[in-house]
């Protein structure tokens, strides 16, 4: 399949891959372990609730009844958790491709922290993914896989702030949330540089799903389940948004084309909708000194550096 010619609709077969995928309990999570299951991949699917896992798990089912899916809880806010469920990943074969998805995207008015007293938003949307990344990075080399970090589009309408990554001061429930994609992203691009120069086969990329809404995305016992004022609001805006499962469709792409390279960046090619298409990142997210300072920021943060030295003697594909 060729790039001009990929239909999201009808993905290449993935039997015989694995690939885990964060935050699947709703939204795009969902729609991207419903397609992966479809392709015939084996999907671990991993939430913060046991109980919206078993639903997200079995509303798969009912649509790709042989679906090779497990679940994992997998808080992003929460070390221990992440730990845990890696370590369990990671104790098998390895890891095609992980979808580091999860994300507050509605954040609190006010700044909250986490038990740790990280800022909500950016322990949930970075610092739980860079600390994943890190401890699935073995299986993922394992396997010469790649993992896709998801970018907003909220990245180019407001400033980004590099001193005060967790909004110390001047909190708003928007610059929060554009700070932790504004990082996301940039620390995807790093992630590839790094794996790139310690010659680790494990490839990284941004994708962004355009503008993808509950209320234009169908009815799914458990999962998606919008009231009818929803459904009004989130129609009245149909020009420009498509459903969470069109806009999971560039998040898979750049999952599974083996076409698509480490550092590239994709969203839908109308921006906010569509089909997948190579797309062009803010410049800030290219910025190597604040991609450098984040990183830094994130393994202090954590204490969990990426087992670049243990891993550096693989070769990359
Ligand atoms: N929708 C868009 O237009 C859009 C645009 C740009 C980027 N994005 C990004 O796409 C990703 C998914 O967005 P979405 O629209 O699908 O949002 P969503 O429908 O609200 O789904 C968010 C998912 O993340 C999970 N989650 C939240 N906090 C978590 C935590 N601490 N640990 C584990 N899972 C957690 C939620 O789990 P629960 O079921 O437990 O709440 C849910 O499964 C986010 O990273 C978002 O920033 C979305």
């Amino acid at each position: 399949m060729t790039r001009a010619s990929w239909d999201p609709e009808s993905l290449p077969d993935l039997t015989g891959r694995r690939y885990l995928v964060t935050g699947s309990t709703a939204g795009l999570g969902f729609f991207s372990s419903l397609q992966l299951a479809g392709a015939g991949a084996r999907v671990i699917m991993t939430g913060r609730n046991p109980n919206r896992l078993v639903a997200a798990r079995a509303a798969v089912l009912r649509q790709v009844p042989d679906a090779a899916v497990e679940t994992m809880v997998l808080d992003t806010t929460n070390l221990g958790s992440i730990r845990a469920a890696a370590a369990t990943a990671r104790g098998r074969t390895g890891l095609d491709g992980l979808l580091l998805n999860a994300g507050i995207v509605h954040p609190p008015a006010e700044r909250e922290t986490t038990r740790d007293g990280r800022e909500l938003v950016f322990a949930t949307n970075v610092l739980g993914h860079y600390a994943l990344a890190g401890e699935l990075l073995p299986a993922l080399a394992t396997a010469h896989g790649r993992m896709v970090w998801v970018g907003s589009l909220s990245t180019a309408m407001w400033q980004y702030d590099p001193i005060d990554p967790e909004l110390d001061n001047g909190y708003t429930a928007w610059r929060a949330y554009v700070q932790s994609k504004v990082a996301t992203t940039a620390l995807g691009f790093e992630a590839d540089r790094r794996l790139r120069a310690a010659g680790i086969p494990v490839t990284s990329v941004v994708a962004h799903p355009g503008y993808a809404i509950s209320g234009r995305t169908r009815g799914i016992v458990g999962v998606n389940e919008p009231s009818r004022g929803k459904r009004f609001a989130d129609n009245l805006q149909a020009a420009f948004a498509q459903s969470k499962e069109s806009g999971a469709w560039s998040l898979v792409r750049a999952l599974v084309d083996s076409e698509i390279e480490g550092g590239e960046y994709w969203g839908p090619a109308g921006r906010t909708r569509g089909t997948p298409r190579a797309a062009v990142a803010p410049k800030i997210t290219r910025d190597l000194d604040i991609a450098a300072r984040l990183w830094n920021y994130c393994e202090h943060a954590t204490r969990i550096p990426w087992p670049f030295d243990k891993l550096r003697k693989s070769k990359r594909r």
